[in-house]
């Protein structure tokens, strides 16, 4: 499929890398496909980021319909732009497009088109290492009808931020509110797919832990109340009794990139990693045992973000002392200095955007 560019006139203005939150600058172009049945995916282009217009009665506007991903590149010390593990979150993404009845794309054509709309806005990766380029891939149904049904016709777009921090804290330990009234999915539900639903559905509670001094909320499952899942949009991980454990990929929780890649290198450190179920009862035992040593969310937007306290029914649980474990750091900087370009990836993940 040929892809049409279209460069903007108009360039903008670059802030400063001290300067960038997450997700409020986005750079000077985007990628867009459109589908119907007759022909399939087509039209891939690249025009200059604005807005598009959609009727009111589109669907993804009332049923949410919808899928996204969200991968980053990074600028290397040797001035290579790289993205991380990009076929992973396109596989994720036709897999998210799977259980919301959305045609699926074609993820090697996909990939290149991403590459070129990231060389085409290649300045806009930062070039402070703890910055980023944030790339969110978005699908949205786009018949303009009523009826609940799959939409016929969708839009693929592609936009893209450079980014600092998720959390305004930084690589800093955060507190935790385990949530043990709202729930974030159910398994057979949408849990396991990057959904704006899960997000939506994640708001209140997390407004309320706020409000309350807490940065985020730990999932528990939506049957017994009683199973960790998920913490604010990240997985999680305990070190308990030296073993790395997390939640299983059950079908409520999402297939974290993050998640795969901290399990990949612990595996290849020869640490023990369980993904079993637990429950926020092993959780207070181990605690009380003096055998939960660590605990840390993963995702891409964070990477890593360690974890001070969990507060359940009134109790808070104090993790090592409220400061960073030497399992999460180690963690933090081989994850980070792969992404970086710093050392070697010896697991294949880095795909650099140069013409091949
Ligand atoms: C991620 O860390 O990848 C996330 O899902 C967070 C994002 C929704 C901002």
């Amino acid at each position: 499929m040929p892809l049409q560019i279209c460069r903007t006139s108009a360039p903008k203005p670059h802030i400063p890398d001290a300067e960038l939150g997450f997700g409020h600058v986005f750079t000077d172009h985007m990628l867009l496909m459109d589908y119907t049945p007759e022909t399939g995916w087509h039209q891939a282009r690249i025009e200059p980021y604005g807005p598009f217009s959609l009727e009111p009665a589109t669907i993804v506007l009332h049923y949410g319909q919808s899928i996204f991903d969200g991968l980053k590149a990074f600028r290397t010390p040797s001035d290579d732009v790289v993205l991380f593990r990009p076929q992973r979150h396109l596989k994720r993404l036709n897999t998210s497009a799977a259980r919301l009845c959305i045609p699926p794309l074609d993820e090697t054509l996909t990939l290149g088109a991403l590459q070129e709309l990231v060389r085409l806005d290649t300045d806009w990766v930062p070039r402070t290492p703890s910055c980023s380029l944030y790339i969110r891939p978005t699908l949205i149904a786009t018949d303009p009808t009523l009826g609940v049904h799959p939409s016929r016709t969708y839009r693929f777009f592609v936009i893209m931020s450079p980014v600092g921090a998720y959390y305004p804290e930084g690589f800093k330990p955060v507190k935790i509110l385990v949530e043990d009234r709202y729930v974030r999915a159910v398994s057979g539900g949408l849990g396991a797919a990057k959904t704006p639903a899960n997000y939506a559905a994640s708001l209140l509670a997390a407004e309320e832990a706020r409000a309350q001094g807490f940065t985020q909320v730990l999932w528990l499952d939506g049957i017994a109340h009683r199973y960790i899942e998920e913490v604010g949009s990240m997985n999680i991980f305990f070190v308990i009794d030296d073993e790395l454990v997390t939640p299983p990929l059950d079908g409520s929780i999402l297939d974290g990139v993050t998640r795969d890649s901290v399990i990949t290198l612990a595996h290849s450190w020869g640490i023990r990693v369980a993904e079993r179920r637990i429950g926020i009862d092993d959780i207070l035992a181990a605690h009380g045992a003096g055998k939960l040593t660590e605990v840390f969310g993963t995702g891409t937007a964070a990477v890593i973000s360690p974890v001070c306290e969990l507060f359940y029914k009134g109790h808070a649980i104090i993790i090592n002392d409220r400061k960073v474990g030497p399992w999460t750091q180690r963690i933090y900087d081989a994850l980070t200095a792969i992404q970086w370009g710093i050392s070697p990836d010896p697991f294949g993940w880095i795909v650099s955007v140069k013409q091949s």
